[in-house]
């Protein structure tokens, strides 16, 4: 398995990938959506054999400024549970990190992520439209985090989920 920054030839494989891991084609529409209105900042692809089997964005918020979410993450459900999701989001979270962004705000389930860094109780602080016990924040710069505006301002491509 090899993790690598995605291309634009990928993007008919991650559509299909994505919808397969969800069983559904919203998500595929929201990373359509998202790269659409240019807030994908980067997309990451897992690949075995050059067949794409993972994928995950990591789009710009609104608010707080030079901050993350991370949304989407897709495993193609015969490859699930064999560490493609964990390879996929420690890279991500790394260059996220060398790029100097300040934090990386996830949705989802806390106990997954939490593997991760991601924090619910760093997210707790901030006024968001989703509920407070799915939102996690990794921190990726402490002193800038702390004077963040506490406020969570999706790219507007969320609100079609
Ligand atoms: C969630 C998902 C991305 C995880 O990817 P994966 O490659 O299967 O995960 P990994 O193999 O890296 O698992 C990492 C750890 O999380 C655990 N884990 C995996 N899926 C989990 C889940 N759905 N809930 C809780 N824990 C989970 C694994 O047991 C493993 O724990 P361990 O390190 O203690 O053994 C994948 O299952 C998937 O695509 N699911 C469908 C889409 C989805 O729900 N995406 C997440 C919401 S955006």
């Amino acid at each position: 398995m090899y993790v690598r920054l995605a291309t634009a030839r990928d993007r008919r494989k991650i559509s299909d990938l994505i919808a397969s891991a969800f069983g559904q084609h919203g998500e595929a529409l929201l990373v359509d959506n998202l790269r659409e209105q240019e807030d994908v900042v980067y997309e990451w692809v897992a690949t075995v054999l050059d067949e794409v089997v993972g994928h995950l964005a990591l789009s710009r918020l609104v608010e707080p400024v030079n901050c993350l979410a991370l949304a989407p993450v897709s495993v193609h459900p015969f490859r699930q549970r064999q560490g493609i999701g964990s390879a996929l989001i420690h890279a991500a979270l790394e260059l996220a990190e060398e790029d100097e962004w300040t934090a990386v705000f996830v949705l989802g389930d806390p106990k997954y992520y939490g593997k991760f860094g991601f924090d619910v109780s760093q997210a707790g602080g901030f006024d968001s439209p989703y509920p407070h016990e799915f939102t996690a924040a990794a921190v990726l710069d402490a002193g800038a985090f702390a004077s963040l505006k506490r406020e969570l301002v999706y790219p507007a491509a969320f609100a079609g989920v």
